[in-house]
């Protein structure tokens, strides 16, 4: 895996969650860059009810720290301490995870900027809703590490919905899906660490092998 390619299987495959990231800011045409590959994405019907809401600001961006923090403390930290690797993944490496995400649980409102991926809702989120909004969150990911920017995908917010809606200053009707914080990376990007295709994928028939893999 080549690390400074901008070959897209490249940057697919190197595009690991940056979680310690340096507060310098980001030129806003970068943060543009990444949100026009964002809104390139598929969508339902090419409705795009998406929305995305850019936050520099620090009050606000503490505000849902303190709770993104609570949901740690309660919820992710016990059930990580309960957990084995992943597939694909070491115990040193998934240690090393664990230290990562305690870090920018801590720092998570000194990244420079966030993009809060939203989408306006008329109906209440079904299991479809998310299929509208992930695409152009994936491609912003993307988008950020092809610019050299670091970035991760986070959901833990939505643990305390309703507080962190709040705290994020929504209206009604508008749902956040992932918030991004993102800025230049501390660290090096690199391989991510996956398990092989022949335990995921299967041939016409649930557990079949796939002879292609
Ligand atoms: C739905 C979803 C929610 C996630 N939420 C968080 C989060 O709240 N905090 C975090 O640090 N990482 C979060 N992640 C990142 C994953 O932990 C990360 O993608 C996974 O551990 C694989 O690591 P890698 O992407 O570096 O290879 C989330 C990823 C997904 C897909």
């Amino acid at each position: 895996m080549v690390v400074d390619s901008t070959d897209v299987f490249d940057i697919m495959g190197t595009m690991r969650a940056m979680r310690r990231l340096k507060p310098d800011p980001v030129p806003d045409a970068l943060i543009a860059k990444i949100l026009r590959a964002g809104t390139s994405a598929p969508n339902g019907a090419n409705t795009q009810r998406w929305r995305f809401l850019v936050i520099k600001d620090q009050e606000i961006k503490k505000r849902v720290q303190v709770i993104y923090k609570r949901a740690f403390d309660e919820v992710v930290g016990p059930r990580y301490l309960n957990s084995a690797p992943p597939p694909g993944v070491t115990k040193e490496k998934y240690l090393r995870q664990h230290a990562a995400v305690e870090y920018l649980t801590d720092h998570f409102h000194e990244a420079p900027v966030w993009i809060v991926a939203c989408l306006e809702e008329t109906a209440p989120p079904t299991r479809m809703s998310g299929a509208s909004i992930y695409p152009a969150v994936q491609n912003m990911l993307l988008a950020a590490r092809a610019l050299g920017l670091g970035a991760t995908l986070t959901t833990r917010h939505l643990l305390y919905e309703k507080d962190s809606e709040a705290a994020l200053g929504l209206p009604p009707g508008v749902h956040s899906y992932a918030i991004l914080p993102i800025g230049y990376p501390m660290g090096k990007f690199g391989p991510v660490g996956r398990g092989p295709l022949s335990e995921v994928v299967y041939q016409d028939r649930w557990g079949n092998p796939y002879r292609g893999v």
